[in-house]
């Protein structure tokens, strides 16, 4: 199996990666703010759920596994997300860091995303990733909502919302014009069950970090723009950097929200 190693980055460049990990339940907004924080942070948007609905395509027996578990709402095992996820990782763009939207989901995930070690053989101890784990709070009345409503574009993943954040024309995406679709998995008994599992499985991961003082907690039931903003606000303070002016941040937020 691949372990996940984040690469080093240029040479002449000592900036160490960043690592974005966020968590929150179904329709929580992860892949909502995670878009924006990779526009403004320069990293890739890593959605382990968009990387495994593209597996599961595929006609072979992983695609057929795969299809079963997230019909279902299910996890998939730990093993084979770590899989795809190193697989992913281990691509170029990936040498600054990355933000993961949805990873990890169990502690058995933390455990071995952590022994895989993140750092590069080429880094030296003192270019340790930066990590900052982003939890967003939302209650399940407001889950429910946001999901009902939600549409994909079928070739993108670009994501709407029939009520709050609707395309311009009415089935077809901004981007490139195809049609939106509803996720198999964002019908009501599945939501319930994705939701379930998501307090059992995931929950305890906050205290984990929680105890490295590496996690940022955020209302999530506030504006797409005010949540963008707090989190770039602490993160910056958090990891020690700079990220755009404020200007820059609100005309980042414009072109992706
Ligand atoms: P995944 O695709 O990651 O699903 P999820 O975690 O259930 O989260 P969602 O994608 O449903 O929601 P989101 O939080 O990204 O919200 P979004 O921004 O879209 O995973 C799917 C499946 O893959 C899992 O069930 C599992 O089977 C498998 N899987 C994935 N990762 C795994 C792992 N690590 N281990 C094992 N299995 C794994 O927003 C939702 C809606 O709300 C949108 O319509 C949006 O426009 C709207 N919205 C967003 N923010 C706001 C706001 N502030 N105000 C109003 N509306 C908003």
């Amino acid at each position: 199996m691949h372990r996940p190693v984040f690469r080093s980055v240029e040479m002449d460049d000592q900036r160490a990666p960043i690592v974005i990990v966020v968590l929150g339940p179904p329709g929580a907004g992860k892949g909502t703010q995670s878009s924006m924080l990779a526009s403004l942070l320069g990293i890739p948007h890593i959605s382990v759920g968009s990387l495994l609905r593209s597996y599961a395509r595929d006609e072979n027996e992983v695609g057929l596994c795969l299809r079963g578990v997230m019909a279902l709402g299910n996890l998939v095992p730990d093993t084979l997300v770590l899989d795809v996820l190193a697989t992913r990782i281990s691509e170029p763009d990936c040498a600054r860091g990355a933000i993961l939207d949805g990873f990890p989901r169990t502690l058995g995930q933390v455990e071995l995303f952590e022994r895989g070690s993140l750092k590069s053989p080429c880094h030296s101890d003192s270019s340790t990733e930066k990590l900052v784990a982003i939890h967003l709070r939302v209650q399940n009345s407001t889950i429910v909502g946001r999901l009902s409503g939600r549409r994909i574009c079928s070739r993108c993943s670009a994501t709407y919302h029939l009520e709050t954040h609707p395309p311009r024309v009415k089935g077809e995406c901004d981007f490139d014009g195809s049609a939106l679709t509803i996720r198999e998995d964002d019908r009501k008994t599945t939501v319930l069950k994705r939701l379930r599992l998501y307090e059992q499985q995931t929950l305890p991961i906050l205290s984990h970090y929680a105890e490295r003082a590496s996690l940022l907690e955020v209302d999530g039931e506030q504006p797409r723009e005010n949540i963008a903003q707090e989190i770039v606000t602490a993160i910056q303070s958090m990891l020690r950097i700079f990220i755009p002016s404020p200007k820059n941040v609100q005309s980042t937020l414009e072109d992706n929200l």
